[in-house]
């Protein structure tokens, strides 16, 4: 797969770590989009619009953005049209968020989560298959982004 990856400085320790270790994997093809370093304090939301951006054009199969709680990356992310980011700290969120959601971009809380836990959660939302029974609902969603109104 083609995954996006991007963080604030929050989120860059651990988006280095969970990089190398995708990389590693030799599975999946990863686009940096950074910051650089943990150093110089940026704006969540420039790296939350690369990642989704990238992912809404179909350049990058799905999404993994970091910031301090992935509060913040998921609330930007979701203001680009197709995309469906979930802010994620556990398998069970992250299966549910594939399952359920068909999330196209995971968000994580840098600050909150080891590498270990994290790389577990995206290694189960990857390969967690979307069940169709849900996609009315996703398509409830796409009609709110094209200004319709939802009918109870
Ligand atoms: C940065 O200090 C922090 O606010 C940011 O990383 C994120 O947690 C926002 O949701």
């Amino acid at each position: 797969m083609k995954i996006a990856i991007g963080s604030d400085h929050a989120g860059f320790r651990l988006k280095n770590e969970v990089t190398r270790r995708l990389r590693e994997s030799g599975i999946h093809e990863i686009i940096d989009l950074g910051t650089d370093n943990a150093e110089i304090s940026v704006d969540y939301p420039v790296y939350a619009f690369r990642v989704a951006d990238i992912v809404s054009r179909s350049q990058a199969d799905c999404g993994i953005l970091i910031c301090g709680t992935g509060i913040g990356m998921s609330i930007a992310a979701n203001k680009v049209r197709n995309i469906r980011a979930a802010n994620v700290w556990d398998v069970t969120t992250a299966t549910l968020a594939a399952k359920h959601n068909n999330a196209n971009v995971l968000t994580i809380g840098g600050r909150l989560m080891a590498p270990e836990r994290a790389i577990e959660l995206i290694d189960a939302w990857l390969t967690t298959p979307f069940e169709t029974r849900h996609q009315a609902r996703l398509d409830l969603i796409s009609g709110i982004e094209q200004g319709k109104t939802i009918q109870e």
